[in-house]
């Protein structure tokens, strides 16, 4: 399997893969009800666990991995995740954080997504991406608009053990190559 690099540019972004320094921000994040929206629980992690998952490979690997999305030479803002179903190894789920509050609605959540889109079906060679959002979460739902996705189905999820009722969204391949989004380039 064709694999990408350790980064993905995009016009106005950076996504890296996350190194030891970068664990006391993401510990932070992860506590942080801001950082997670009105619709995500923090997942709570400590900075032993976050070194555990980075030693052990667990946010970089073949199957998932997990990007950090900073403003090109500036800060992190957020974090995109993507992995692939283990029944399904040519269907990849992505999940997106834009943590820094004041730094939401700005299209950078539409950026990161379509990067990695784009890296997942024409290097990855997956045929379909899949994202979850509750149903409630309506910038998230724009964005997945942007970006051509259709609903497949709406259904309860448990959420770091908070009961939440979502939509699963889907874009097939064949969407995706004749989708204008990920052919022309508007950002700035
Ligand atoms: C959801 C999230 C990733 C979107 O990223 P973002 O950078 O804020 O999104 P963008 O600026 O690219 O696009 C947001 C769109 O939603 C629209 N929007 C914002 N608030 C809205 C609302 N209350 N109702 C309807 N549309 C709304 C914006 O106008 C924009 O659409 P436009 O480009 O047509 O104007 C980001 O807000 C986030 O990380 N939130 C917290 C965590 C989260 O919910 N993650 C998603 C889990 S599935």
């Amino acid at each position: 399997m064709m694999i990408f690099g350790d980064k993905i540019m995009t016009p106005r972004l950076r996504l890296r893969r996350i190194t030891e320094s970068d664990l006391p921000l993401l510990v932070a994040w992860s506590n942080s009800d801001a950082a997670h929206g009105r619709y995500l629980t923090p997942d709570r992690t400590d900075e032993v666990k976050g070194r555990e998952n980075l030693v052990m490979g667990m946010y970089w690997n073949d199957v998932n991995r997990v990007f950090l999305i900073e403003l090109k030479g500036e800060k992190p803002i957020g974090t995109l995740r993507y992995w692939l179903r283990s029944e399904r190894r040519n269907c990849a789920v992505m999940a997106i954080k834009i943590s820094i509050p004041q730094m939401r609605d700005k299209g950078y959540g539409t950026e990161a997504q379509k990067y990695v889109i784009m890296q997942l079906f024409q290097r990855l060679k997956v045929q379909s991406v899949e994202m979850y959002t509750d149903i409630n979460n309506r910038p998230q739902q724009r964005c997945l608009q942007k970006l051509g996705f259709e609903l497949v189905e709406t259904l309860g999820y448990d959420d770091h053990q908070v009961k939440r009722v979502g939509h699963l969204f889907r874009l097939d391949a064949a969407a995706f190559v004749k989708n204008p989004v990920y052919q022309y380039h508007y950002e700035q």
